[in-house]
């Protein structure tokens, strides 16, 4: 588990630049959950990846990775590298070998496993990703933005992190783009039983993978629990520029229309935030309201 406490970071502490980008947090990551990271541009997000692993230190308070400080010396952040693994907003850059086989290998070469032990898991990451056997062959430069990814996620997964952070993993692909990789990942969490930290500003993507939300605004912690709890703050979210997903948007709608027809609404409440959500919740009032409902679904 990962544990925040009451952590801030300043980039150009004691300069004419200097920048609280993460104020006085406090949080937990729990073992074996989803957890979705969202908030607006700059409000912190990537500072707070780059603690969990170790990459940089807080300014002040503490990192702690099931009870120990991953800071506490320079051997404590290196080992934390390994057990938190990081794939950056822009993972392109993270790739810096000739090969694919070779960057995915890095992490694992690191570590200090043998050959054998190298190529398992480099197979092993590529089928999670969906990377061909010829794909490992060649050139990560020569593969398109989305390629590139899968190839950056690879490297870390071939490392087999205890958590693995993913900093807006989605970003930039296209919708089919987006579930493929998100589902791909799902099922790589699903059966490694690595915790996953999904951080990203797309309110359908948290919704729709997390088991638990952090909303943070401008280095703050807006609100926090599971995406029900999360998305009932719908004031304080949109008042910080989040927008709600936008079915739980439409079914506040829907709300709102049947109050003022005086039709009893207890079937609906802020915790749709997914198509099925809003379908499983509509079909028992349209089967109910001339008995033909499921024509209308359909
Ligand atoms: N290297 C840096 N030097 C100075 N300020 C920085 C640096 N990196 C980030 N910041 C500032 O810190 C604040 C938080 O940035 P951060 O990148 O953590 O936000 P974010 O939530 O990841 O944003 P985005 O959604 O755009 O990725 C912003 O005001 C940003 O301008
Ligand atoms: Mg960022």
């Amino acid at each position: 588990m990962i544990e925040f406490s009451d952590v801030s970071y300043v980039y150009g502490k004691h300069t004419p630049f200097e920048r609280v980008a993460v104020n006085n947090i406090s949080f937990k990551i729990e073992d074996g959950l989803v957890t979705g990271i969202i908030g607006h541009t700059g409000s912190g997000k990537s500072t707070v990846a780059q603690m969990m692993n170790a990459l940089i230190a807080p300014t002040s308070g503490k990192v702690l990775l099931n009870g120990a400080d991953i800071n506490s010396s320079r051997t404590e952040s290196y080992k934390t590298r390994f057990k938190v693994g990081l794939v950056f907003q822009y993972p392109e850059y993270q790739l810096f070998e000739e090969t694919v086989e070779k960057d995915i290998a890095y992490g694992p070469s690191n570590m200090g496993l043998d050959d054998n032990g190298i190529k398992e898991r480099v197979e092993m990451a590529a089928e999670f990703v969906g990377l061909s056997k010829q794909v490992l062959k060649s050139s990560p430069f020569e593969l398109s933005g989305g390629q590139k990814r899968r190839v950056a996620i690879a490297g870390v997964i071939a490392m087999q992190p205890e958590v693995l952070v993913l900093d807006e993993p989605a970003a930039g692909l296209d919708p089919r783009g987006r579930s493929e990789i998100l589902g791909r990942l799902t099922k790589y969490r699903k059966t490694s039983g690595t915790s996953l930290v999904l951080i990203s500003h797309s309110m359908e993507d948290v919704a729709e993978y997390s088991d638990r939300i952090i909303a943070m605004n401008d280095g703050r912690i807006l609100c926090s629990g599971t995406p029900a709890q999360v998305f009932s703050h719908h004031e304080e979210l949109k008042n910080s520029g989040l927008a709600l997903p936008q079915i739980t948007n439409i079914m506040l709608k829907v709300k709102e229309k049947c109050e003022k027809q005086g039709i009893n609404t207890d079937f609906l409440d802020s915790s749709v935030f997914t198509v099925e959500d809003a379908y499983n919740a509509l079909l028992p009032i349209l089967r109910t309201s001339d008995g033909k409902g499921d024509s209308y679904v359909k």
